[in-house]
């Protein structure tokens, strides 16, 4: 090196600190220390910090120079390292969306993110010192200064819920949080911090408190409701038991509250309507309805029923299972015997009408034998016993006539007797069917309707209220004549007696011209006729169909042969034979 010049080891892109150093020099200054590049002998760079001072003679002139390079090239590492560590930190906080920031041990300043920037659209400039309580809300403004104290005193972490005003003025929710940072002897010198956006969250907060006011509220109305209901209300777990009443409840059953919670649904229900009641509930757990209304009896403690109106629910859980059901309970005694007595009432108009439609028929059945009566009696008034024998004959004949007008009479009171309220008793079928026919054959034989009735068994008995059977068949064949009279052609009823294992089968068919398709559904409702006014009243059906279920059989209108056809279905009584164990 010695003799070299110096710009052996000067990297070009440093030629200028040459004239800056010999400019300090000329003037007998010493160039302090200052890092800069050097050339080895391969031309690869060397960071190194320089230091050159003149040398003078015993003049003062300078005589040379001294130059010192110190090898830097570890600390210069280190240094980019720090610088490019810091700059991956700056760009971190950049990047975050939370607000990031710093201060001095005093509470000034010196940090803020963009995010800081482009959510209070404050500058930095504006931000920095005292800056950041700006955007404070009024009200929290205080609050934050009295816990950064508080952080500051006890030298712990800060946190804060408080509103920051937005570039546009809206205040949002956020949470303030910042660390100490100390030095060695445990003095704090910095702050570091973030601010989170918590609106939503406190939103969602907000409007969960919210929820559990308007739950409370609506949960004290169901109360309210539940309690003061007129009607009787309860809760009902899955397997049945009682889980809350209402005093409606308590008050229409008899059974204290506490009683109620040690029983079921079933083990108060009336034996009769468990079996209905097992099948809504089914179709309810099944998901088939959603709820059902039935009329049921509950057994009161006192012992007896009451009738109720029952409105069952089911409530299911949020994942869907079923959860509990809730049940509305009206009295219903009062309608129920109203029903009753309205239904007893139909039943005597039904019979009374249908008595009246055939009272023509049975008038002049009446009548002939009245008019033979007559004649006979006229004959030995007038001729007295002319010939021997001619009274004997007379006699028997007059006995004859009036043996068939008490017939009927007979039939007529019995048919109209209100046997409502009659035992159910052991009868002949075939009794029966005979003395109705003797009311109604008249009024077939007059209108030209052929009546046909097979020969029946007598020994064909079922257990019934004779006057409310023969009703049914009265009913039934005052509908057929009705039918088969309004046709033109052959007119016909047929009476059909058909056995089936413990059953018979009494069938009305008729060569009417049958019931309109879109007519078949109703029938059989209470008042529903197409006859015209004083003809029908609608009820001869709804009657019967009634009436056969009290005995335990159905009537059901079918078609047989292309024929309307209306079958009573009732249980025989069979006796066992003898010998037979
Ligand atoms: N055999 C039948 N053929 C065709 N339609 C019939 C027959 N039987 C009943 N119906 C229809 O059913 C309706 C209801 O019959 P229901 O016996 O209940 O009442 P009604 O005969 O009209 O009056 P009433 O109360 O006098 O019996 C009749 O009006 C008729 O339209
Ligand atoms: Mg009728």
């Amino acid at each position: 090196m010695i003799g070299q010049s110096i710009h052996r080891i000067l990297p070009d892109d440093r030629l200028i600190e040459e004239a800056f150093i010999f400019e300090r020099i000329r003037h007998g200054e010493r160039v302090e220390p200052f890092d800069t590049v050097r050339l080895r002998k391969d031309q690869a760079s060397v960071h190194v910090s320089m230091t050159v001072s003149p040398i003078l003679d015993s003049h003062g002139h300078i005589a040379g120079v001294c130059t010192i390079a110190r090898d830097i090239t570890e600390r210069v590492r280190i240094d980019e390292a720090l610088i490019a560590r810091e700059r991956e930190l700056y760009q971190l906080a950049e990047a975050m969306p939370q607000v990031v920031w710093s201060t001095e041990a005093d509470g000034r300043n010196t940090y803020f993110n963009q995010r800081w920037v482009s959510y209070t659209g404050l500058s930095l400039e504006e931000s920095y010192g005292d800056g950041w309580t700006k955007p404070f809300h009024p009200d929290d403004r205080q609050r934050a200064w009295d816990a950064w104290r508080n952080a500051v005193t006890c030298g712990g972490g800060y946190s804060l819920e408080c509103r920051l005003r937005r570039a546009d003025g809206v205040y949002r929710w956020w949470l303030v949080r910042g660390v100490p940072f100390l030095d060695a002897s445990g003095v704090i010198t910095k702050w570091y911090g973030t601010c989170t956006d918590i609106q939503d969250m406190k939103q969602a907060e907000i409007e969960t408190k919210r929820t559990r006011q308007l739950l409370a509220e609506s949960e004290a109305q169901f109360r309210g409701a539940f309690e003061t209901a007129a009607h009787g209300m309860a809760l009902v777990s899955i397997d049945g038991t009682f889980t809350k009443v209402n005093q409606s409840l308590c008050k229409m059953l008899g059974y204290t509250e506490s009683e109620f919670l040690q029983t079921t649904c079933r083990s108060i229900t009336h034996p009769d309507d468990l079996e209905a009641d097992l099948a809504h509930v089914r179709a309810l757990l099944h998901g088939e309805t959603d709820h059902y209304d039935r009329e049921k009896r509950y057994r009161v403690r006192s012992g007896g029923v009451v009738w109720v109106l029952v409105s069952v629910s089911l409530i299911r859980a949020c994942d869907g299972a079923p959860s509990h059901f809730v049940a509305q309970i009206q009295d219903i005694s009062d309608r129920r015997a109203a029903e009753a007595v309205l239904c007893g009432k139909m039943t005597t108009s039904s019979r009374l009408s249908a008595l009246g439609e055939m009272a023509g028929g049975i008038a002049h059945e009446i009548n002939n034998p009245l008019a033979v009566i007559h004649a006979l009696a006229s004959d030995l008034a007038e001729q007295g016993f002319s010939a021997p024998g001619e009274a004997a004959r007379c006699g028997g004949e007059i006995a004859q006539y009036a043996d068939r007008i008490a017939t009927i009479v007979r039939s007529l009171r019995h048919i109209a007797r209100d046997g409502e309220t009659d035992p159910f008793d052991e009868a002949s079928i075939s009794a029966i069917v005979q003395q109705t026919l003797v009311l109604c054959r008249a009024r077939f034989r007059d209108e030209a309707v052929k009546l046909d009735v097979p020969p029946i068994d007598p020994e064909l008995r079922i257990l019934c209220r004779e006057v409310q059977f023969s009703q049914i068949l009265v009913n039934l064949l005052q509908n057929g004549f009705d039918a088969a009279q309004a046709q033109t052609g052959d007119k016909w009823v047929r009476l059909e007696v058909v056995t089936n294992d413990d059953q018979v089968t009494l069938s009305v068919i008729d060569s009417g011209k049958g019931i309109p398709e879109a007519l078949k559904k109703r029938i059989m409702e209470p008042f529903f006729t197409t006859k015209p006014v004083g003809k029908g009243v609608g009820l001869g059906l709804s009657v019967s169909k009634k009436i056969a279920e009290d005995h335990g059989g159905t009537l059901e209108a079918r078609e047989s042969g292309g024929n309307t056809c209306f079958s009573l279905c009732l249980p025989l009584v069979r006796h066992r034979s003898a010998g037979c164990a």
